[in-house]
């Protein structure tokens, strides 16, 4: 096979940013066709000093990667450029859809208000992502492509304050020569699969923060499954050889919304240091809650998951017994050695890859370690 897709099970955060690293090793492209800087994946690598990667994919680490960003994604220049100077990423690793939309700086100051003026509050990132998303929908949003037209040219009164934005965005894409990224995705990702390079789908978030299949309102603005795939990146999900699904032995959610295991606080506590559960975009320390079996085969069935990625299940040895409602809604305790298993019965996905703490290792393959580039 030569595309995969990788996406979290649960209200994100579940380890995804390693699975793709190391994926990515022996991979050609990773393409990221979701969300914006509202997204957090973590890099550790054993003995390295952990990165996280917000608006690049998570292939970024590897220099014989090429980057994509489709043009399901909303886009800040500004943190973009920094980020690749961060991590000393040329422009020739980058391609960029000049169809993605622009956040611009007022989505933040939207971002902020609206979510000061709700009375049940969502816990947006306030990266202006959903206000970006919501000017997208109302066809009143602006691509990279029209940022740059604007920038450049003379505009109508209407519009001034735009073109001021616009200019202030253009300094950076001009500073970056983010244009010389311009690409037209889907005709990019059709070539490569025609010459057979592997390609990396990272979804971004969870998919209980989907717009459509999440707790709405307490929702992301994008698609956080298979679907963003077609939407996001132009690409037809049937040509995906293998779906990943990432879950971790214990649930976490920032932000509000329900959660349905959650955890009395003294638990909570004990549990988000042992596993470092503070948000990677803003710093919030993670709700905790035991693992959702149920709600985990329902995102399985309805994204046509082939395996699963279980992450951190060093916590599960630290805490022995793992505490986890089943398909059928009765909770129960697992000894760390049945995990593996039930986890599978549960589902019905086979686990592929285990991943622990940076410090004890990193990641191993359950059973059958053929590659998943060379299955199917
Ligand atoms: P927004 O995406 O900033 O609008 O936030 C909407 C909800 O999704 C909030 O509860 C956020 O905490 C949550 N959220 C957005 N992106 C992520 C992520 O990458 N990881 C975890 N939670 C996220
Ligand atoms: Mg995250």
């Amino acid at each position: 096979m030569t595309a995969i897709m990788i996406m979290g099970l649960q209200w994100g955060d579940e380890g995804k940013g390693r699975i793709i690293d190391r994926l990515a090793g022996k991979a050609d492209t990773v393409v990221r066709f979701n969300g914006g800087p509202n997204a957090g994946h973590t890099i550790p690598r054993p003995g390295m000093i952990k990165r996280a990667v917000h608006q690049l994919p998570s292939g970024a680490l590897h220099d014989h990667i090429l980057n994509v960003l489709g043009r399901g994604m909303v886009i800040d220049v500004t943190k973009l450029a920094q980020e690749m100077i961060e991590l000393n990423m040329c422009n020739e690793r980058l391609a960029i859809d000049p169809c993605a939309h622009t956040i611009l700086p007022h989505h933040k100051d939207v971002d902020r208000l609206m979510e000061a003026q709700r009375s049940s509050k969502i816990g947006t990132t306030a990266t202006g992502n959903g206000p970006a998303y919501a000017d997208k929908a109302s066809r009143s949003g602006l691509r990279l492509c029209d940022v740059m037209a604007k920038a450049g040219g003379l505009v109508d009164r209407s519009e001034i304050s735009i073109a001021v934005e616009a200019r202030a965005v253009a300094r950076v894409i001009g500073f970056r020569d983010l244009d010389m990224c311009f690409t037209d995705v889907p005709s990019l990702l059709s070539e490569q699969m025609a010459d057979n390079k592997r390609i990396i789908f990272e979804c971004a978030h969870g998919f209980e923060l989907d717009l459509d299949h999440g707790q709405y309102p307490y929702v992301t603005s994008s698609s956080c499954g298979i679907g963003g795939v077609y939407s996001g990146a132009g690409f037809d999900p049937r040509r995906i050889g293998a779906v990943i699904g990432v879950l971790k032995p214990y649930s976490t959610r920032v932000g509000a919304g329900p959660m349905p295991n959650e955890y009395e606080p003294s638990i909570a506590a004990k549990i988000r240091e042992m596993g470092g559960e503070y948000g990677t975009t803003t710093g919030r320390p993670r709700r905790i809650g035991a693992l959702d079996l149920r709600a985990i085969a329902r995102a399985c069935d309805i994204n046509g998951v082939d395996y699963l990625a279980l992450t951190h299940f060093d916590i599960a040895e630290e805490v022995k017994y793992v505490e986890l409602t089943g398909r059928t809604g009765e909770t129960r305790m697992v000894h760390h050695d049945a995990l593996v298993v039930v986890i599978a019965e549960e589902t019905g996905v086979p686990v592929k890859y285990i991943t622990t703490g940076p410090k004890l290792g990193d990641m191993s393959e359950v059973g059958n370690s053929e590659s998943i580039w060379e299955m199917h």
